[in-house]
């Protein structure tokens, strides 16, 4: 079979190649350069590997005036595994390799294929192993094992061989590139369209952004408003109410004397007067009168102030900082939130326990500093009862929720310290590092929007060149710190 194969590839046309009568064949270089350029044109860049001289010498000569596709071939040459490791790397743009197997050592040539292909990661390039001892590297086992392309011995090439071997790896070769051409350019689409994906769900988060915080300034000032217009109203009547409890009170006490001097000048004013003063429990409510105008009163100063409060904190902004007294603001605002504070059947009233600073009304921005203010004394109090969470009545009773403000004057620096801190939940270095962020929240939807941290230190920061920062450790609880300077 063999010695018939070998019969017809002796033929004149399709000479066996290696055979050796073909010794000592010379031809001349082709004039090649190193950029894969055959006389200035573009080429197929090829290598052979083998440690047969001879083998180049009759390669070159078989592949001689080869073309495919208008481009001719460019021969690299290694005489041994080792050499070709030397060039391939310089050679990423090598379109095949025709590789001999035994070499310095047996497998010389397959450890290659695999150091082309898994160190250089090279699976571009069509390797063609072409072995004289097929005893050494079974065609079946090496073509499972190794990534290589085809298997030929040497005794099957002739020189038609080696040109349709050619011309298949180039073939194979410019179907990858084309592939691998297409790949990168889809990878490059891809990746510009994950861009772009990226630019517009930023810009969403932007805009959704800004639609939250234009709300909010909406409800604010809305809020604002109708707050100054309530409270306006209010003190009208208010203010009525107690300018008439005085005269009242005067004409109760006139009534009270005249009923005495009564009773002093008859003593016995009959059986149906007795009857009735009795009934009516007279006596008890000449004594209970001046009490009970005394408590109308202080509810009338009451509302008072709760309505001086009111506008205080819903004052709206004017472009330029006014003075305004901050603790009067302080003031305000804890007694806005007096309902939350207060006692509930869950635990005891929180204890605020006020330490001012001996200083007077700043220049400044009062609605923003009161809203400032609000949110960090909500969030403490979101905070303590957050902490109270599996605390009974009396362990809270024992250790009580208390939110300590205190206030001073740094005339040295020329600000002012604003320091609002609470026993509560505290919070974990992870949820510290994003309390500022818009949008960040960690209590539950509806509850919390995230807005409350990131406009407070926008007003602080921004509107008052002031900075506001936070200390806390989780289960201990927070400290809010604000400093703003005063001129
Ligand atoms: N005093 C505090 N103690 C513990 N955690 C706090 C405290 N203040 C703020 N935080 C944490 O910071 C987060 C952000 O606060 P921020 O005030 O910005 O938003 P919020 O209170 O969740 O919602 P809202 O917009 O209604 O104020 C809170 O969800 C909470 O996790
Ligand atoms: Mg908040």
């Amino acid at each position: 079979m063999i010695n018939e194969n070998l019969k017809e590839q002796n033929n004149e046309d399709d000479e066996l190649i290696f055979a050796p009568e073909d010794d000592e064949l010379v031809f001349a270089e082709e004039d090649e350069d190193d950029e894969g350029e055959v006389n200035g044109a573009e080429a197929w860049k090829i290598m052979l590997v083998d440690d047969d001289e001879q083998v180049h010498q009759v390669t070159k000569l078989a592949l001689r005036g080869f073309s495919f596709e208008g481009k001719a071939l460019k021969f690299f040459c290694a005489f041994s595994a080792r050499e070709a490791r030397q060039l391939i790397p310089q050679h990423p743009d090598l379109a095949f390799i025709f590789l001999d197997v035994v070499m310095e050592s047996n497998d010389a040539g397959l450890k290659l294929v695999k150091y082309i292909r898994e160190e250089l990661n090279n699976r571009l390039v069509r390797i063609v192993l072409r072995t004289g001892q097929p005893g050494e590297a079974p065609e079946t086992s090496v073509i499972i094992d190794y990534d290589i392309n085809d298997y030929k011995t040497k005794t099957e090439l002739t020189q038609h061989k080696l040109v349709t071997t050619t011309i298949a790896a180039l073939r194979s070769y410019r179907d990858i590139m084309e592939i691998e051409k297409n790949r990168k350019t889809l990878a490059v689409m891809n990746n510009s369209l994950k861009e772009q994906a990226s630019d517009l769900s930023q810009a969403l988060r932007e805009l959704q952004k800004t639609q939250l915080q234009l709300i909010q300034k909406e409800k604010m000032a809305f809020l604002g408003q109708l707050i100054t217009g309530v409270a306006h109203e209010i003190n009208n009547p208010v203010g009525y109410i107690f300018g008439n409890l005085a005269h009242a009170e005067q004409d109760v006490g006139n009534l009270i004397k005249l009923l005495e001097i009564y009773q002093e000048t008859f003593p016995n004013p009959g059986e149906d007067i007795r009857e009735k003063l009795e009934s009516l429990e007279i006596d008890y409510v000449v004594e209970d009168l001046p009490d009970l105008i005394d408590s109308m009163k202080e509810g009338t100063v009451r509302i008072a102030e709760i309505s001086k409060s009111l506008r205080n904190f819903a004052r709206a902004d004017s472009t330029e900082a006014v003075l305004f007294d901050i603790h009067e603001g302080m003031d305000s605002t804890l007694k806005i939130l007096k309902y939350r504070l207060k006692a509930n059947s869950e635990r005891p009233e929180i204890e605020v326990i006020k330490n001012y600073g001996n200083f007077p009304p700043i220049k400044c921005y009062p609605g923003q500093l009161t809203q400032v203010f609000m949110n960090l004394i909500a969030n403490a109090i979101d905070a303590l009862e957050e902490g109270n969470q599996g605390r009974s009545y009396e362990e809270i009773k024992s250790n009580p929720n208390r939110i300590a403000i205190a206030t001073e004057l740094n005339e040295k620096e020329n600000t002012i310290l604003i320091r609002i801190k609470d026993n509560g939940i505290g919070m974990s270095r992870e949820v510290k590092e994003k309390i500022f962020e818009h949008l960040f929240t960690t209590k539950p939807a509806g509850k919390g929007t995230g807005l409350g941290l990131s406009i407070s230190r926008q007003f602080v920061e921004e509107k008052h060149g002031g900075s506001l920062s936070c200390i806390s450790e989780l289960g201990e609880g927070t400290e809010f710190r604000i400093e703003i300077p005063v001129s």
